[in-house]
């Protein structure tokens, strides 16, 4: 697991070397990815690039790498490392400057780093085999660019550790309205009365490749309905299923909420009929 790419090098983790001059460094002034692939199969390859672009133009980053060199370069990590349960991280910062400086210099080479890690397998659809997670909550006091996935994650790091300090698997964020937003490294979702309901996309919230592809398949096939709209903190203390999505952790059923039980505590059965539909439809996307 220690090969990793840099600057259009692959090269052994301990050799890989950046200036501290890097305005990732000094700023946190990057854009990454995680893309999940099991058994060498990736996972939202394509939403995943163009989230990154994406969050490169608002930026003004531009990498020079178009979808067929990141493919590349994800195939040639997965084959150097082993294709067991990974996560390929991209990472793309503004690159070394000379000096310390708040405006975007201009004609530096962006610095360009990935490699994989090793994930959890996917979960199956089975209730008694699922981790399934006790979660506090908190309120969000992360910046208002939440849709921006930024390297510069200090917000999200805070927010995790509160959480994890106090022996829980995750942190629920809500706004000074009391309403849901994200998880520290994960989006958010309630079921009530069957339905899945999941807050908007806003500048509250990363659009996470593991939501989008869930919401499409929940819709193709119709038979959970979907809500995306505000859900109350209320809402969510009340639900009958609590879940997170990442990619490392595909669906995740959270069954304590600060302490207490989500309904009866045990991982529900609208979880195992979606868990069970991303399994069978994730490498579609
Ligand atoms: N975290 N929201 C936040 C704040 C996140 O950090 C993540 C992902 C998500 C889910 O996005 P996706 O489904 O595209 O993974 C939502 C990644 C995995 C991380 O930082 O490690």
């Amino acid at each position: 697991m220690s090969i990793v790419y840099l600057n259009g090098e692959y090269l052994p983790m301990e050799e890989a070397r950046i200036s501290p001059m890097d305005r990732g460094f000094l700023f946190g002034e990057g854009i990454y990815e995680v893309i999940p692939s099991y058994d060498g199969k990736l996972v939202g390859f394509g939403p995943h690039i163009e989230r990154m672009e994406q969050g490169m133009a608002l930026i003004s980053i531009q990498s020079g790498y178009g979808e067929a060199d990141w493919r590349t370069l994800c195939e040639t990590l997965i084959e150097q490392n082993g294709s067991g349960n990974l996560g390929i991280y991209l990472h793309v910062s503004r690159g070394a400057d000379s000096r310390r400086y708040h405006a975007y210099p201009e004609n530096i080479a962006p610095t360009v780093f990935a490699f994989a890690f090793e994930i959890p397998p996917a979960p199956v659809a089975d209730k008694d085999k699922v981790k399934a997670y006790k979660v506090a909550s908190t309120q969000d006091l992360r910046w208002k660019r939440c849709n921006i996935k930024s390297t510069a994650l200090l917000g999200n790091v805070m927010h995790f550790q509160e959480g994890h300090a106090a022996g829980h698997n995750e942190i629920i964020l809500y706004n000074a309205q009391g309403e849901m937003t994200e998880g520290s490294a994960c989006n958010a979702y309630i079921v009530k009365d069957g339905v899945v309901i999941t807050p908007p996309l806003d500048n509250q919230i990363l659009p996470g490749i593991t939501r989008l592809i869930l919401l499409d398949i929940l819709r193709k096939d119709g038979s959970i309905p979907v809500e995306e709209r505000i859900v109350t903190m209320d809402e969510v203390r009340n639900a009958d299923e609590v879940w997170l999505t990442s990619s490392s952790k595909e669906i995740a059923p959270v069954i304590e909420l600060d302490g207490v039980p989500v309904a009866d505590g045990k991982v529900g059965d609208v979880w195992v009929k979606a868990q069970a539909l991303y399994t069978a439809g994730k490498y579609n996307y």
